[in-house]
């Protein structure tokens, strides 16, 4: 058997030196547990508009759709903040999302006990949160056409369209349920019923699907606006969350603000099987590039490296080895390792990146 293969797009801002603790955390599996990679590297986002006017270069796409698994940094920065859209370093990760049909896109937001602090809720709301959000990654509002802006009488006309069809919402309806049934077997189905037809097509296909083969799940469904309620009221009465592409959007980024810190969530964005029965996948930290600290060795690893565990869990079946890294992260969190966002005004010395990416190995080999 060949190697598993890997594609880093490490991409702009931060991505790069995130990025740069997952390689080393890579190399350590192999040559401590004898899972060795084989890794290239290509350019995604602004990083691929300077080298070739494109935010992903045909052939960056093309390796991509080879690969067994494609780990993402961030892109973006405000010196591309003016190019035409189709230009924009976001147009680059969102074709590797549409061209790889990485529908399902996983979104983990659980808070370790030694950050329930950090959290803005109070600490009992947020302490042992543990919740899953699968958001639908290839279709609604992102990739709905019509979609642009004209002028009607003088006057200009933004539009997109929401736009689900039956298999799109069936697809990750089961991604959804096959992950409750992993966890603690419930699904709550988000979408605005009440006012939008897509939403009223999205839970009837929902419990379509949940008559049909997942009865032994709990699904309740609730509309999205009372969900982000939900979310800060109390996260806890919640497992897997399943909503569209815009919904799961902005609901992520609510559910990783429970866990004290952006800078600590992962996500893999799955999707078919290929032929060698991996799925195609893509695993990238939900935090953005963050120009503002980019290059100061600031950041903090954690949600990249985490991400690598969910290609160890999801990708190669190593659940074993994820359970491993992320055991070592949860160690180094209790006894105190701290970057810069996860520490208050007065809070002491922060690990710079690397440091933290130093933590974790020596926690990795404290557990061999
Ligand atoms: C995310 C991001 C992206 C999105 C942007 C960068 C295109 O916010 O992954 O949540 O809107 O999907
Ligand atoms: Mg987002």
């Amino acid at each position: 058997m060949p190697n598993p293969s890997l594609l880093i797009l490490a991409g702009d801002g931060i991505g790069p030196e995130v990025m740069a603790e997952v390689k080393r955390i890579i190399d350590w599996f192999g040559d401590k547990r004898d899972l060795t990679f084989d890794v290239s590297e290509d350019l995604v986002g602004g990083c691929a508009y300077d080298a070739h006017g494109v935010p992903l270069a045909d052939a960056t796409m093309a390796k991509a759709q080879e690969v067994d698994a494609v780990l993402l940094g961030a892109v973006g920065g405000p010196q591309y903040d003016n190019l035409d859209f189709s230009l924009k370093p976001e147009r680059g990760l969102l074709r590797l999302r549409k061209e790889m049909d990485l529908f399902a896109n996983l979104r983990p937001a659980q808070c370790f006990d030694a950050l329930a602090d950090f959290s803005s809720l109070k600490k009992d709301v947020v302490a042992g949160l543990d919740i899953m959000i699968v958001r639908e990654l290839t279709s609604g509002v992102y990739f709905g056409e019509p979609r642009g802006i004209h002028t009607e009488d003088n006057m200009r006309v933004g539009i997109n369209t929401q736009r689900y069809t039956e298999a799109e919402i069936e697809r990750v309806a089961r991604a959804a349920f096959d992950l409750a049934r992993k966890r603690s077997n419930k699904v709550c189905s988000m979408e605005k019923a009440n006012v939008m037809e897509s939403g009223i097509l999205w839970r009837d296909v929902v419990i379509e699907v949940h008559q049909a083969d997942y009865a032994d799940v709990e699904l309740s469904h609730m509309y999205a606006d009372n969900g982000a309620m939900q979310l800060v009221r109390a996260p806890k009465q919640f497992d897997v969350i399943l909503t569209d592409n815009l919904f799961g959007d902005i609901l992520s980024d609510c559910a990783a603000m429970l866990t004290g810190s952006l800078g600590m969530l992962p996500s893999a964005s799955l999707g078919l099987p290929m032929a060698n029965g991996r799925p195609k996948a893509m695993y990238e930290p939900v935090h953005g590039s963050a120009p503002d600290i980019a290059g100061q060795g600031k950041a903090n690893p954690i949600a990249c490296i985490l991400s690598f565990a969910m290609a160890l869990r999801y990708s190669f079946d190593e659940g074993a080895e994820a359970d491993r890294l992320e055991a070592a992260i949860e160690k180094v969190l209790a006894d105190g390792a701290r970057t810069g966002d996860l520490m208050g005004p007065d809070g002491g010395t922060p690990l710079s990146t690397t440091q933290m990416g130093d933590v974790i190995i020596a926690a990795l080999n404290a557990s061999l």
